[in-house]
């Protein structure tokens, strides 16, 4: 499984691939606002951190602008991947850029149906939001399991899940069970994920009988 980080914080980016933990990052429009810079800028810095995909949203409603934003998002490294929402201009414009060789990751999917749709417009990933599923009392990893079965049944989709709105470590594991490909994480759940008390507890032990011998490895 692969994980993506979900943030435009170029210092938790960097951390975070220094411990290898980054093949690639997805941003939002509101991810990018909540950094307080431009977002050319914020991507191009974050390209240069890791060659993994870097999802860059358009922000356009109508096909010709978002395909023309699409097309300058592109340009700003060879690691962007055009973010488009799950409209019917949306649609339209994965299906172009997809064509002209773009990485396209379709975003804000609720539905099987969507993601079936994205997948034939040609989406190199697609984005379902679980947490915000979870939010309204409904279970997002039932929406996991449909969309990766589904694609299962058509070998010539080559559409990647990519588990998206990820709130807990519960998550990301039940979504690699499924068999997902991506998981975009926000920095603190990838933390999350390395905790346990019996490790903690675990290596204090190990360390305070280490200490009454008096040695050291080096
Ligand atoms: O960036 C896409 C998605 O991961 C955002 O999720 O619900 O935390 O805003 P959310």
């Amino acid at each position: 499984m692969k994980f993506f980080v979900d943030t435009a914080e170029v210092s938790e980016i960097r951390s975070l691939a220094e411990a290898g933990l980054v093949d690639g990052v997805t941003t939002n429009p509101s991810l990018i606002a909540k950094s307080g810079r431009k977002m050319a800028e914020v991507i191009a810095e974050i390209c240069a951190i890791t060659p993994g995909p870097v999802s860059a949203e358009v922000t356009a409603t109508e096909y010709e602008d978002m395909l023309a934003e699409g097309r300058y998002l592109r340009e700003i490294a060879p690691n962007v991947a055009v973010k488009v929402p799950l409209t019917e201009a949306g649609l339209g414009t994965c299906r172009a850029l997809s064509a002209e060789g773009t990485l396209v990751n379709v975003t804000l999917c609720f539905s099987a149906a969507q993601a079936l749709l994205a997948a034939k417009a040609g989406a190199t990933f697609i984005s379902p939001f679980v947490g915000r599923l979870d939010d309204i009392a409904t279970d997002g990893m039932l929406l996991i399991a449909d969309i990766v079965k589904i694609y299962r049944n058509y070998p010539h989709i080559k559409t990647e899940v990519l588990v998206a709105s990820i709130r807990h470590p519960i998550h990301l594991v039940e979504a690699a069970k499924l068999g997902a490909g991506v998981a975009t994480l926000p920095p603190a759940v990838i933390r999350q994920l390395l905790k346990h008390p019996l490790t903690d507890r675990g290596l204090e032990a190990f360390l305070a009988d280490w200490r009454k011998t008096g040695q050291s490895i080096l």
